[in-house]
């Protein structure tokens, strides 16, 4: 208990505690003259303030709406925290000169997303206490009101980067027009900004290795694949069961055609106007090599963040799947209060139009055995780095910044 700060405010004030402990917490002893609460500090009187139950307003008072007012605002609240995290990653996204070194903050935060957003996928069991008749009794109290016109969650799918024209129409209107006017400004100012898949792509691009004057990593792959393939077609082709050669080679040429497409920069452009790729040709390079040689230091922080940015996009469909189960058993095959055809409109936007780091899960389709992979000898290839960047600095200047 004595971790708890507003405890030991409390106990301060109540003169009960020592003298020792006074003394070591004056910020705190200071807090309490001035009476600055706990209910102060979170503005609590506002938040548990605001559940005003529509129904009871029209006298026909529902004990479940309060449940149903919590859990959104609940949900409000995180995603607000989200925004939170998502607003810093993004800044830290853009500091080119610094990127190296805030390596380990962005991992962290965008790990801390994908946490809040797994409680947010269990919340909905605690919606699911409510059976759909009690929903049923108070549904009309919401008049037009619905989660369709939440401004975070619009501001959140436009900040991660999901695609305007992919987005599944809604009774032929924008959503946007279902805004009030500040919302819709609010909307308008984030579209101007880059969003976390642009700013990730301009990373991916400067991926160290990528270099043609460099290690250039692309044209040793493309080498290493193509020699690859040669060998083991001339091992095919010496096999003495027709059948098992023929086989094999059919095997070999859909592989070899897969790879073929992955070299030719036009494919990659026709894929980018069709929606099935979203990053830059170059982006999706440096998305390959971080996850052949993920191993190497230089390379696993980076690996790790776009473990944690597919998790982003998973944990995005699965919130929709788990919302649109509730809505399902809530209403059936009812419109929205929003006026959309409700649950069929949800489960259309369950789908690959929606997640925006599809290239990255897309990557695994290229993955190829080890040994084919080009050696990197960090000795031989000294990668560009910036003048700011102490990220491999050497462990004696590391322990002087540490001295104070
Ligand atoms: C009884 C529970 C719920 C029901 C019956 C319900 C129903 C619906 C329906 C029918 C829609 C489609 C738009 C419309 O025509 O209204 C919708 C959209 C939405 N709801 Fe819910 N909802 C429920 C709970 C929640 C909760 C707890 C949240 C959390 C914030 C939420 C957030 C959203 C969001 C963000 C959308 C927009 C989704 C999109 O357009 O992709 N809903 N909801």
């Amino acid at each position: 208990m004595s971790g708890c700060p507003f405890f030991a405010k409390k106990f301060s004030a109540n003169e009960h505690q020592s003298k020792e402990d006074g003394d070591s917490h004056p910020r705190i002893v200071k807090a309490a003259k001035d009476d600055f609460t706990y209910g102060d500090y979170l503005q609590l009187e506002k938040i548990v303030n605001a559940q005003t139950l529509q129904s009871e307003l029209k006298g026909q008072k529902v004990h479940d709406e309060h449940l149903f007012i919590v859990t959104h605002q609940a949900y409000e609240l995180w995603f607000k925290q989200i925004l939170w995290e998502l607003d810093s990653v993004r800044e830290l996204l853009t500091e080119e000169v610094q990127g190296e070194q805030n390596m380990l903050k962005m991992v962290n935060r965008v790990h801390r997303i994908t946490v809040i957003l797994r409680l947010l996928l269990d919340q909905f069991s605690v919606l699911e206490t409510m059976t759909p008749m009690d929903f049923f009794d108070f549904r009309k109290f919401l008049a037009s009101a619905s989660g369709f016109q939440s401004l975070q969650f619009r501001l959140l799918e436009n900040k991660i980067g999901i695609a305007d024209k992919l987005r599944v129409p809604y009774n032929r209107q924008h959503y946007k027009d279902d805004l009030h006017v500040q919302e819709r400004e609010a909307i308008l100012k984030c579209e101007q900004e880059p969003t976390l898949l642009k700013l990730v792509e301009k990373w991916l691009e400067r991926t160290p290795g990528l270099e043609k004057d460099g290690f250039n990593f692309w044209a040793k792959f493309e080498a290493s694949v193509d020699e690859s393939f040669k060998l083991e077609k001339q091992k095919i082709e010496q096999m003495p069961d027709p059948v098992a050669k023929h086989e094999m080679l059919e095997d070999l040429n859909s592989r070899i055609k897969v790879f073929t497409s992955l070299f030719d920069s036009k494919e990659h452009d026709h894929l980018l106007i069709k929606g099935e790729r979203r990053l830059s040709y170059k982006a999706l390079q440096g998305a390959l090599m971080i996850n052949l040689y993920r191993e190497l230091p230089r390379f696993q922080l980076r690996s790790q963040l776009l473990t944690h940015l597919m998790e982003f996009d998973t944990l995005m469909s699965k919130w929709r799947y788990n919302h649109v189960c509730l809505v399902h058993r809530m209403i059936g095959s009812k419109a929205g209060t929003g006026g959309s055809s409700g649950y069929y409109y949800l489960r259309a936007t369950i789908s690959d139009r929606y997640k925006v780091f599809v290239d990255f899960f897309n990557l695994s389709t290229y993955l190829v055995p080890q040994d084919w992979v080009p050696n990197l000898n960090p000795h031989l290839y000294t990668f560009p780095y910036t003048a700011n960047d102490s990220s491999y600095s050497s462990c004696s200047s590391s322990s002087s910044d540490d001295s104070d």
